[in-house]
């Protein structure tokens, strides 16, 4: 099969754990990186080995090149998208999709019209135990779902916002814990409970000086009838795994920074059927991630690339957590249930 070429945008932090999920790969490799500074990409170009280009039509017109992946600040992912679909390169995008609806909507709309395959990296649907929780419910084995909760009490220290230009800004994050950090343990959620009804959320810059939000909460109405809830904060010190909770008429089971460690169901011996060795939790510390469940959901990109398959996550399930995430963020300002479809006006 023709080896599948690999370029990134945008070469900070997590642009290095891809470099490391795609060594990965046995019929993919990195051919080229891309940042808009001359300095940053010659720079990415002597670390990464690969060429570096800081013009993007250059970039795209690298030789063998065949997917993108995005991983500029979460606010800037629709310019590079659209560049990369209308050259005809699939996209992988690092999460959120985007920070408003109307930008996600862009973007889902120029891969489907340029016919281009789009993925959102959610690495913790790869975790093997999210897997096993995911069958569970699917299979009904909790019986009818009465309550799913999303708990994302996370710390972060000053330097984490002192230091970044985008992080917890509006333009460039959209927001903060609940769209940046937060957003992982809701999209498991949402896979988990199904679509929503409605939402009340409240928010707060509560501990740092930034534009977004640092503490919040929110109370979730399932279209299924199950209720759910969700905190989300980067204020909360030390810092503790996030945590995805489910509960049904038959049992329940509580999943810990992708770890089972509940599973109970009525009428069978307690049991805790944990198999993953150890997956790392950004929970204190956002470099701690590993790059293991990246290769994962990298695997099943290309997979799907290869046999014309849909990712796993794609553009429109990856839109649902920017939906519910906006709609929270509306809901506390105007203090109201926001019933679900929910539409942004920004
Ligand atoms: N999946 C995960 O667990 C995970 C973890 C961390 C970050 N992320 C996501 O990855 C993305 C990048 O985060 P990061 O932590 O690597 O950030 P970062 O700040 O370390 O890196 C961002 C890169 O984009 C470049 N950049 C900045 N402004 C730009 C602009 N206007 N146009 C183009 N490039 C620009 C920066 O110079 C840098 O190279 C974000 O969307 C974030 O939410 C995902």
């Amino acid at each position: 099969m023709k080896t599948i070429g690999i370029g990134i945008i945008g070469t900070g932090s997590i642009a290095a754990k891809h470099v490391l999920a795609i060594k990965e790969l046995n019929d993919s490799e990195l051919v080229a990186v891309c940042h808009h500074d001359p300095i940053k990409a010659a720079a990415a170009e002597n670390v990464f080995g690969v060429p570096g280009y800081s013009d993007i039509q250059e970039f795209l017109a690298h030789p063998g090149l065949d997917v993108v992946c995005i991983c500029t600040p979460s606010g800037v992912h629709l310019e590079p998208a659209l560049a990369a679909a209308k050259a005809g390169k699939h996209v992988l995008i690092e999460k959120p999709l985007e920070i408003s609806l109307g930008r996600a909507d862009e973007l889902i709309e120029a891969c489907e019209s340029n016919h281009v395959k789009l993925a959102v990296i959610f690495q913790n649907r790869f975790s093997p135990d999210y897997q096993k929780l995911k069958t569970a419910v699917q299979n009904g084995d909790f019986g009818r779902l009465l309550m799913g909760n999303a708990y994302i009490n996370w710390f972060r220290d000053t330097a984490y916002y002192g230091t970044s230009r985008w992080k917890g800004t509006l333009k460039g994050d959209g927001g903060g814990a609940f769209i940046n950090q937060g957003i992982h343990t809701i999209d498991l959620l949402l896979d988990l409970m199904g679509d929503v009804k409605s939402v009340f959320g409240q928010i707060q810059t509560a501990l740092y000086p930034i534009e977004g939000e640092d503490l919040g909460a929110a109370v979730v109405n399932f279209e299924n009838g199950a209720l759910g809830n969700i905190t989300a904060a980067t204020s909360l010190y030390p810092g503790y795994p996030e945590r995805l909770e489910v509960y049904g008429t038959e049992g329940s089971a509580i999943l810990e920074a992708g770890k089972l460690i509940q599973w109970n169901i009525i009428g069978q011996p307690s049991e805790i059927l944990s198999t993953a060795s150890s997956n790392p939790s950004g929970s204190s510390d956002p470099t701690a991630i590993g790059h293991q469940l990246h290769a994962a959901q990298w695997k099943q990109f290309i997979e799907a690339i290869q046999l014309d398959l849909s990712p796993i996550v794609d553009g429109k399930t990856a839109r649902k957590s920017v939906e519910l995430i906006r709609a929270i963020y509306a809901s506390s300002k105007s203090d109201q249930l926001l019933v679900f479809p929910f539409s942004d006006s920004e």
